[in-house]
């Protein structure tokens, strides 16, 4: 069901927010058997989800094996079966390509850069080959003749992010997800360290669990001060998170333009397989202000064109931004409230909600179903993105 109207029985767990986060724990939760509910304030996807260039590249930005880089690589390997499903329970193709991504040196700092991270990534035995510049050109004739030397990363990978929101709406259906798109929520009623169910523009909504996926909005989701009335304490400490703008420029070839996924430190070109070349990206912090500007497009078009001159050739079809969702350490918060105990986060995901999309779902789904330990996520590790690190107040 799309656009229901009214929501009669109380379901196991309550989304909030339609966009890959929300719709792929919705959809792993439906897929577990559990009766779930999923608001929309908008149409599904159509936020960052939307805007999103779709790599899949946990390895090319990497400067240390953390916590991040982890979760990171662990979601990259979930994405060959993820995709397979969404294909078998849909007939959607997300279009998984894995080509692999070649970061590209064009100056010395670019150089000394990729030295070491080629050093500490092949010394922990992940995949990464270092091309002179002309080893790169062959593989990707239109690669600039300034391009000094190359990493290329067989397992940074890419997918149609706006195939994977129409592959996960018909799955979480599929499993039952009821889907409520124009419904904005306005504020949850806890009481008693725990949420006893949420106001939405089109009636309340009663469930055992909530999980907020709201993307860049969800610091603004919380508790609504009536219902805190008898208890302070009882308001959840919301993480903060904030809108990073990023604007994309779209062009479009005539023929195979790229394989790879082309990156320079400043910039990236992800060439799609209808000949679409998506150039990306600004990062800037102006608020919820989604405009495509000429300073950010000025930005995205020199540093497509330091990767791939021949590049201003093609014909500028498309442009868009779209807020990405920052944490206050840029890494994602996912997991329980701290104190209330039925509320849990899938927010933060910056600028790898694509990527981290498959993992969250099973971390988020495993805490609301194994109440006593999952046997796939360390406790430990996984305390490294729970909200309870951050101890950011609602005003
Ligand atoms: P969103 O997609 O923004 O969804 C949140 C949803 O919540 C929205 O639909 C919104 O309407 C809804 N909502 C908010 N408040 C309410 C409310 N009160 N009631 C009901 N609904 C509500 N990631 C990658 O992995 N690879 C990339 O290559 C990549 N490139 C990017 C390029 C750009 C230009 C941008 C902007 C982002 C990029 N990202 C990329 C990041 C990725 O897009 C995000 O991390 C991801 O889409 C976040 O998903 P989300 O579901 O949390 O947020
Ligand atoms: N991950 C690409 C971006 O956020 O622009």
């Amino acid at each position: 069901m799309r656009n229901g109207e009214v929501f009669s029985n109380r379901a196991d767990v309550a989304v909030v927010g339609g966009g890959v986060i929300g719709l792929s724990v919705a959809r792993e939760l439906g897929r577990r058997g559990l009766s779930v509910r999923l608001v929309e304030r908008n149409r599904c996807g159509g936020e960052a989800s939307f805007a999103a260039g779709g790599m899949l590249a946990p390895q090319i930005e990497a400067d240390a094996r953390d916590a991040f880089f982890e979760l990171a690589c662990r979601s990259r390997d979930l994405y060959p079966a993820f995709a397979g499903e969404l294909l078998d329970e849909t007939g959607v193709s997300v279009e998984l390509d894995c080509t692999g991504t070649l970061l590209l040196a064009l100056t010395e700092e670019d150089e000394h850069e990729a030295e070491h991270r080629r050093r500490w990534q092949q010394a922990a035995g992940f995949e990464v080959e270092r091309l002179t510049g002309e080893e790169a050109r062959e593989l990707e004739p239109s690669v600039s003749p300034r391009v000094r030397s190359a990493l290329r990363f067989g397992r940074d990978w890419q997918v149609d992010n706006r195939q994977l929101i129409s592959a996960l709406v018909a799955s979480a259906q599929k499993y039952n997800v009821s889907i409520h798109e124009h419904t904005e929520v306005l504020g949850l009623r806890v009481e008693h360290h725990c949420v006893r169910g949420i106001e939405t523009t089109r009636g309340n909504l009663q469930a055992a669990n909530f999980v907020i996926a709201g993307g860049a909005w969800s610091s603004l989701i919380r508790a609504k001060a009536d219902s805190l009335a008898e208890a302070t304490d009882d308001s959840p400490l919301t993480p903060l998170i904030q809108p990073v703008r990023g604007q994309m420029l779209c062009f479009k070839s005539e023929e195979v333009f790229a394989r790879h996924v082309l990156c320079s430190p400043r910039g990236y070109i992800v060439p799609r397989r209808d000949w679409r070349l998506l150039a990306g990206a600004t990062v800037e912090q102006v608020g919820f202000d989604r405009s495509v500007t000429d300073v950010g497009k000025r930005f995205v078009m020199r540093n497509a064109e330091e990767i791939a001159p021949s590049i201003t050739r093609l014909s500028l079809v498309d442009e868009w931004a779209g807020l990405r969702p920052r944490g206050e350490s840029a890494w994602p918060v996912l997991g329980r409230a701290n104190n209330v105990d039925n509320l849990l986060y899938a927010t933060g995901h910056f600028r790898n909600g694509i990527l981290l999309a498959p993992i969250t779902a099973r971390i988020i789904a495993d805490l609301i179903t194994r109440r006593d330990g999952s046997p796939e996520f360390d406790h430990e590790w996984l305390k490294a993105f729970a909200p309870e690190r951050l101890h950011t107040a609602v005003a």
